[in-house]
């Protein structure tokens, strides 16, 4: 039978493929196919509860990816989640609109990304964003604000704060503390603008006036849904890339199991899309015959793209927690969060820049030893270099500090905003459907130990501040019998490797940088030595951001799809 032949087939209805495919189907010429491995999650509370986060880790719409067991943190196995649904991980993550510090895009640029910093991005960030900004009175005492001059208002995604705002001036006690710490951390109005530094509270992707998660489907594709020209296949599973004849490496269409478990070919005339997430669309490029030779001819795949570097450069962050008991009760959401500079977060900044510069190169040798030298330890220590100057010439934030109180628990959650670690993911099979070897590398360098370290005494010294110290009772965790209030970094080891989880923030494994020193696609987001073949999702980051991801990663698929469309 005719089957019918899309102009583009995005693999992935989510976060970042949505964004592609809304952008790209406002031309009704161009038809656009969709192919997500999950369903929709329209009407499911664990989805659309704003109270809810952490309610669908687990279930079916959750990848929770295992990662191989990590050798520098205790040797077992990390769960990193995605979502699993039309929307992907939007409908899943914690909501948090923070987008990074503007030196830190600008660093995408000095590796090479012409066109790629801060000042281009801005434009996108603020297209995707309708923020819901023109009255919180209704939140009077909560402590939520922000600078309208940041913000766009007229995109698809709604952001702002939601009626289970905690509301009872708590935000305002901590303000001070921060003021009453030794170093103190000062208050930003907004962190939405490029300068991160400061305590502040940060808006969220929800529905403000339905008190909803907003995510990438409800934003971008259910208002659109009507369109003849964009098309989504739901529960289909994307198996590998497949080539026009001839030898210039051009897609001509997808191999995708269906829901009823067929497999079939579907066509693309103009391009192959990927924005399946930074941990499957690498392994997509592997099964399709991009990548390194070595890890293809083990599954019996044929190389059609010799690229090497595809699935390096793996980037996460490692999240953990102190918890306090709480002399009060609080009920309600609370989107506190402090952003410490290195001269705000170690006492002894220059001595600790100084003596991480000298490590540079051994850690550069490190990662480039522990993937083959696929990466180039000269190229690494480049980026390492790049990214010391960002902590301790551009300041931006080194450690991310939230506080989320719960009934009579004062919980934190805490994470070094930029570790040096670099990890890959590769499959490990040539079955499609089988979860790849991701490898983080979890505190591999021992920076990143440290940055964990000083954060967690940090918050010590916050719960020893006042107001904060009288509203504070004993700490629970990990309570100072387990770690002492004088404990080394060493003593601190123990408790951090045991507690950590993934941030969920991977990034980086199809890298946007030139070719030679290890990228996976270009600046228009090509794959190198391919025609038409493109990735768009957090995959291609080059380096972490201090924000969240998503904010950045709608910012990016935004361009893209500019991109695409040949305005750019
Ligand atoms: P995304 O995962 O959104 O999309 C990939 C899609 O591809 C999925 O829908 C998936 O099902 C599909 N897919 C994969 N393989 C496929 C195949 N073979 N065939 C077909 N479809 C396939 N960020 C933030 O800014 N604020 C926050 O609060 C949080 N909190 C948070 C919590 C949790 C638990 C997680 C897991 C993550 C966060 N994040 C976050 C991170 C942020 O949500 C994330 O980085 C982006 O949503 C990633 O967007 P992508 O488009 O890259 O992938």
């Amino acid at each position: 039978g005719a089957e019918p032949t899309y102009d583009y087939i995005i693999v992935g209805g989510g976060t970042s493929g949505l964004v592609v495919a809304n952008r790209l189907s406002e031309d009704r010429n161009t038809n656009v196919l969709v192919i997500e491995a999950g369903g929709s999650v329209y009407n499911n509370p664990n989805v659309t509860d704003t109270t809810g986060y952490g309610k669908a880790f687990g279930t079916d719409i959750d990848w929770a990816y295992q990662t191989v067991d990590q050798e520098y943190a205790g040797n077992y196995s990390q769960t990193v989640r995605a979502g699993k649904a039309l929307g992907g991980t939007s409908t899943i993550n914690g909501m948090v609109y923070l987008r990074a510090q503007n030196a830190q895009i600008d660093a995408w640029e000095t590796v090479g990304n012409e066109g790629w910093n801060w000042k281009n991005l801005i434009p996108y960030y603020r297209k995707g964003e309708q923020f819901q900004g023109d009255d919180f009175s209704w939140l009077e005492g909560s402590g939520v604000a922000y600078d309208p001059a940041y913000h766009g208002f007229d995109g698809p995604l709604k952001v702002g704060w939601s009626e289970s705002q905690l509301n009872d001036g708590l935000a305002q006690k901590l303000n001070t503390t921060y003021q009453n710490m030794p170093v103190p951390v000062p208050y930003n109005i907004d962190p939405n603008g490029g300068q991160m530094i400061g305590y502040t509270l940060y808006p969220k992707t929800v529905d403000s006036k339905l008190n909803i998660r907003e995510d990438a489907a409800r934003a971008y594709y259910y208002p659109y849904k009507s369109r003849t020209n964009l098309h989504v296949w739901l529960n289909t599973n994307a198996n590998k890339i497949t080539w026009k004849a001839g030898d210039d490496a051009t897609a001509d269409g997808v191999e995708v199991t269906l829901a009823n478990g067929t497999t079939t070919v579907v066509k693309a005339s103009r391009e192959v899309i990927l924005a399946a997430g930074a941990l499957k669309s690498p392994a997509l490029l592997e099964l399709s015959g991009i990548g390194n030779p070595d890890v293809l001819s083990k599954y019996g795949i044929d190389t059609k793209v010799n690229l090497p570097t595809v699935g390096e450069n793996l980037q996460d962050q490692m999240n953990n927690g102190l918890a306090y008991d709480a002399k009060s009760n609080y009920s309600g959401v609370a989107d506190y969060v402090a952003y410490p500079s290195a001269s705000q977060l170690f006492s002894n900044a220059t001595a600790v820049g100084a003596k991480l510069l000298r490590k540079l190169p051994a850690y550069a040798a490190q990662v480039a030893s522990a993937n083959g030298n696929v990466t180039k330890a000269a190229d690494i220590e480049r980026f390492f270099k790049i990214q010391w100057d960002l902590i301790f010439k551009s300041h931006i934030p080194v450690a991310e500090i939230l506080l989320e109180p719960s009934g009579t628990t004062l919980d934190t959650e805490y994470w070094g905003s930029v570790p040096f670690s670099r990890g890959n993911v590769h499959i490990s099979s040539a079955d499609p459907t089988a979860t790849a070897a991701i490898d983080p590398k979890y505190f591999m360098l021992d920076f990143d130990l440290q940055a964990q370290v000083q954060a967690a005494r940090f918050i010590r010294q916050l719960f020893n501040t006042e107001p904060f110290a009288a509203m504070a009772g004993a700490e629970t965790k990990p309570g100072l019998s387990t770690v002492s209030a004088t404990a080394d970094d060493q003593g601190w080891s123990p408790f951090i490797k045991n507690n950590f989880r993934s941030n969920f923030h991977p990034i980086s494994t199809a890298a946007m940088m030139p070719k030679e020193i290890g990228g996976v696609v270009d600046t228009s987001l090509k794959v190198y030595g391919t025609s038409n073949i493109r990735v768009v999702d957090a995959s291609v980051i080059p380096f972490q951001v201090c924000g969240h991801l998503q904010s950045t990663v709608y910012a990016v698929a935004e361009r893209a799809a500019d991109i695409i469309k040949g305005r750019i």
